[in-house]
């Protein structure tokens, strides 16, 4: 039987703590799983670390393009925005973590998942379901669910066991990064009043830091998939750095929020999402041209449970599949190009063109070129409010109860 257990290893003190935390408790081999959704890891430096630490194997997988492929720019089809604003790119990342997780444990013979999630977190959620989804033979072990330990526990078992604690070990945030965003909580912003301090923020300039002169960016979508800026072709993983790097500089994306964590509690975090933010904007307002109100309307509540349902992890679900094929479905007229403005930590819609336009100059002009009949408008209305008229003339002493306003006509 073997004893080999696959750890999802990000190289902090936690997941470092762990490896040797599973061989004391379960005497179990560890591979170390190192999994790049644009967190960028010093790849050479994590192996070595989780090798000396007693893994017996340590793997690294850019797992970049199937992460923006497969999850980002689907949820950017969908605007997904949890609660209206959270771009969601931590959550997005632990479905395919998850799925990436179980294909190493497959090849190496393992017969366990272990991953350093807290107990009072989101993402233990997302990689348990997806896991048990998967791979519902596999044990899995939340290291940090287990074993109890705070942090000052951690850092004394850490250095017991002459474990490096890197430079970041004593930042008071914990902090989570990918193509699609940055998240940052805990410290002083445990406070909700607080104001998030300037060294919570890696990605974007504050506002006061940023150009005076306004820059404007040019998106080109392809079905609702971004493949230009500026009139440059590239593909997605650069086109995301390079709105994450353009937003930045102009202090664009910066969220400040209260979310509600599946595990019922309420948490402030703040996140960093240039690219996110404008790609979602300039999406949007692409949509609010192309599609017909019916479309937007449905799509926002399609939109709606989308976010929910990627945020508490149920991405491997029948229900995700039948959403996105909706979504799919309006995305074949959602091609055209975006012009937003960048200034001061603003991202500003400016200007809109695409081949599928419904905005018809004819019927919208005020001037010239006027195709609209006003003689269709009058019976349209008595039509349009028949239903309305009926109700209040047939319930009139309820509307007049309610009409009784404190307005005075002289
Ligand atoms: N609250 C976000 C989510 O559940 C981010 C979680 C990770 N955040 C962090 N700062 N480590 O998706």
């Amino acid at each position: 039987m073997s004893n080999k257990v696959v750890l999802a290893y990000s190289g902090g003190v936690d997941t470092s703590v762990a490896v040797k935390w599973l061989r004391e408790k379960y005497n179990m081999d560890v591979i170390a799983l190192t999994i790049d959704v644009g967190n960028e890891p010093d790849f050479t430096f994590i192996k070595q670390k989780a090798l000396n630490m007693g893994a017996i194997k340590a793997v690294v997988v850019d797992a970049k393009k199937d992460y923006v492929n497969r999850f980002v720019f689907p949820a950017l089809q969908a605007n997904a925005l949890y609660e209206g604003k959270y771009p969601l790119a931590t959550a997005l990342g632990r479905p395919l973590m998850a799925e990436i997780m179980v294909k190493v444990a497959r090849k190496e013979g393992a017969t366990a998942i272990a991953h350093g999630s807290t107990a009072k977190g989101n993402d233990q959620v997302r990689f348990d379901v997806g896991i048990n989804t998967l791979a519902p033979d596999l044990k899995i072990i939340g290291v940090a669910r287990e074993w109890g330990m705070t942090r000052d526990e951690t850092i004394a078992y850490a250095k017991r066991h002459n474990i490096p604690l890197p430079v970041t070990a004593k930042s008071p945030y914990s902090i989570d990064v990918a193509l699609w965003g940055r998240s940052c909580e805990c410290g002083a912003m445990e406070d909700p009043w607080i104001e998030p301090p300037e060294d919570a923020f890696a990605w974007t300039k504050s506002p006061q830091e940023t150009p005076d002169k306004p820059c404007y960016v040019e998106i080109e979508f392809l079905k609702g998939i971004p493949v230009s800026i500026n009139g440059k072709k590239m593909n997605g993983i650069k086109l995301i750095q390079t709105l994450n790097a353009l937003g930045g500089e102009h202090g664009v994306g910066r969220i400040d929020m209260i979310e509600d964590r599946l595990v019922g509690i309420k948490s402030r975090e703040t996140y960093e999402a240039p690219a996110a933010i404008m790609l979602i904007k300039a999406h949007q307002d692409l949509e609010s041209m192309v599609l017909s109100k019916e479309q937007i309307r449905f799509s926002n509540s399609v939109s709606m449970a989308y976010s929910n349902l990627i945020y508490e992890g149920l991405w491997y679900t029948s229900h995700r599949q039948d959403l996105d094929a909706y979504i799919k479905s309006t995305q074949r007229y959602v091609t055209g190009v975006i012009k937003i403005k960048l200034h001061k930590g603003t991202c500003t819609v400016v200007g809109r063109k695409s081949t599928y336009s419904l905005y018809k100059f004819n019927l919208a002009t005020y001037d010239k070129g006027d195709m609209f009949d006003p003689a269709d408008s009058a019976s349209f209305i008595r039509l349009w409010g028949l239903s309305a008229k009926t109700q209040v003339q047939t319930h009139k002493d309820e509307w007049e109860k309610e009409n009784k306003s404190g307005y005075i006509i002289e």
